[in-house]
């Protein structure tokens, strides 16, 4: 154990959707194991105290605010991370209800960002670790990248779409020394479906038969796989409520 954590100590780390949730619980922990940061969000304010709290632990972080479906800020974070070993890519939105109640334009919407623009941070990052011989890319998918739930459609066919991206950039990128991670969480206690009004939806959700895992259990594996030796690619992280 001491030597995983000898050997994260220094390295460096991109990661997006840091303001909350699931990237706020893996900035703190990939700080804790000495890892220096560059974070970005939308939330100015609730990224700075993410970054604050990273730094009291003893880290040099970066923090970045703006939107990933904003092409010049992607150039820009791609250039301010040019040396991350590591990216947690990680931010998403999601929104639920049947399918006869989601208009195309929440369909685009979620396209936009856990896709289009998913693609576009990966590619850039991509570019800096290919350049400087290698790096680590964990693409923070879910359950619904192999399931398809009710209400759940558009959202598991962007989480399968951001599963195929990580199989391919693992294929064309492996020979320069780039592994890729998938880690797919299943339901995760955070913000995320705060959003959500569609009363079908909220009925099935307060009807489930379990407690969601947390952030921190997601930031788990996102320490896991950062710590595995440079010999090993942790290709698949699969985490899941134990009665889901
Ligand atoms: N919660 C779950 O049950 C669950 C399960 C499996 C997988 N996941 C995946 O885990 C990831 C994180 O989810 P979470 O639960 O931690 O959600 P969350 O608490 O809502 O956090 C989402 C993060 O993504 C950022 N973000 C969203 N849209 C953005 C945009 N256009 N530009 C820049 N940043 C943006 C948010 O930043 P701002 O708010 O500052 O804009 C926030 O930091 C997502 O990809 C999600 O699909 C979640």
């Amino acid at each position: 154990m001491r030597d995983k954590l000898d050997a994260m100590r220094g390295k460096r780390a991109l990661i997006t959707g840091a303001s909350a949730g699931i990237g706020r619980a893996s900035a703190i922990s990939l700080a804790e194991c000495g890892v220096h940061l560059v974070l970005t969000g939308r939330k100015v304010a609730e990224l700075e105290a993410v970054a604050q709290e990273c730094r009291a632990k003893g880290v040099q972080v970066v923090a970045l605010a703006g939107d990933l479906n904003d092409k010049p800020f992607v150039r820009q974070l791609a250039q301010t991370a040019h040396d991350a070993d590591v990216f947690v890519n990680n931010a998403g939105i999601l929104n639920y209800a049947p399918i006869l109640d989601m208009p195309v334009e929440e369909c685009e919407q979620m396209f936009a960002t856990n896709v289009i623009a998913c693609y576009d941070i990966s590619r850039e990052v991509a570019q800096h670790m290919v350049a400087r011989g290698g790096g680590h890319m964990i693409f923070i998918t879910s359950g619904s990248a192999r399931n398809v739930g009710m209400h759940a459609v558009v959202y598991a066919a962007t989480k399968h779409a951001v599963s195929a991206f990580a199989k391919g950039f693992r294929l064309e990128l492996k020979s320069a020394n780039v592994r890729v991670t998938e880690l797919a969480p299943g339901m995760v206690d955070t913000d995320m479906r705060k959003g959500i009004t569609h009363p079908d939806v909220l009925k099935a959700l307060a009807a489930r038969p379990y407690q969601p895992i947390s952030a921190q259990d997601v930031a788990d594996g996102v320490v896991y796989a950062v710590s595995c030796q440079a010999s090993n690619s942790p290709d698949l992280i699969e985490l899941r409520p134990p009665r889901a």
